[in-house]
């Protein structure tokens, strides 16, 4: 095969790959493609995941009035923007509606995300340098908006995007939670006293323990305030993340419905543990 056949067929091979119309150049900037426009062994596994991830919320934009047409959708922590540009990209660019915003701390990446934008023609994505947080109310952003995602927000950025999304009375929360240190910190604060009222603590006794079952508490708490706050839960695995060993992800469906025994089991998994003082913080039952 001489060398033009040859990259002919790499270039078949690689658009083979794609969705229909989906950006050649997107997927250079995002290192999915490299350089020349091609895929190699890693840059076809990171495709995979991506598209992995987007079909969950592609799933869900669909189920948005109009089929999610004019669906407003929130990334927090946003890094990059990847997941941001990638369901832009495959799900919003066709339409001529609806918003993607990215909320992110590193102001060289929001900068570097807006220009990249400008350079695509994104028009309906802005990126904000913010914190989750300080997004919940900052003017840029509607009162209202249909989906949050929250990919490896870091520590208690999670934490804070289910309360964005509680605020703005998301209709679907996708979260991919990081590390977090808080529990673990209360937990660290409180273990003489819990060592001596209950065998249990004798789960997170050693550091390596605490920070283990802080983190895995962690999650089960925010399920269950979740439905306490009016939504349905389903939590399953990020398949195919290899790079992270954080791959659990929480899909939240509001249904606004509050589920009272969800906050009971809350509020009694708190003074299991010794971490009531989060009720006045993190889980503000209703
Ligand atoms: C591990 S990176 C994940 C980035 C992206 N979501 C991804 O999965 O590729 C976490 C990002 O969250 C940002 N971040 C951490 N805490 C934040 C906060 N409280 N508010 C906004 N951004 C935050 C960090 O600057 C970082 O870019």
């Amino acid at each position: 095969m001489n060398k033009a056949s040859k990259a002919s067929r790499a270039e078949a091979e690689v658009l083979a790959e794609l969705r229909p119309g989906q950006s050649v150049e997107l997927l250079k900037e995002l290192h999915i493609l490299t350089r020349e426009g091609r895929l190699n062994q890693d840059s076809r596994r990171k495709l995979k995941q991506v598209y992995h991830l987007f079909q969950f919320i592609e799933k869900l934009l669909r189920e948005v009035p109009g089929e999610g047409a004019e669906a407003s959708l929130a990334d927090h922590g946003a890094g990059k923007s990847y997941l941001g540009f990638i369901i832009y990209d495959l799900f919003f660019k066709q339409g001529g509606a609806g918003h993607v915003y990215g909320i992110e701390t590193r102001a060289e990446l929001v900068e570097k995300s807006r220009a990249l934008a400008a350079r695509l023609g994104f028009d309906r994505m802005a990126f904000l340098n913010l914190t989750v947080a300080e997004s919940a109310t900052a003017a840029e952003l509607p009162p209202r908006i249909d989906v949050v995602t929250a990919l490896h927000a870091c520590d208690t950025a999670t934490d804070d995007a289910i309360a964005f999304g509680l605020a703005k009375q998301a209709r679907f929360m996708v979260l991919v939670p990081c590390c977090q240190a808080e529990v673990a910190a209360c937990l660290r604060e409180t273990k003489a006293l819990a060592l001596s009222r209950t065998p249990l603590a004798e789960l997170w006794r050693h550091p390596l323990h605490t920070r283990e079952i802080g983190s895995q508490l962690t999650n089960v708490l925010r399920c269950l305030y979740l439905e306490a706050s009016g939504y349905q839960v389903t939590v399953t695995e990020l398949v195919g993340w290899e790079h992270s060993m954080k791959n659990e992800l929480i899909i939240a469906r509001r249904t606004g419905q509050r589920k009272a025994s969800a906050a009971e089991r809350l509020r009694e998994l708190l003074e299991q543990f010794g971490l009531t003082s989060l009720l006045e913080t993190r889980f503000r039952l209703a």
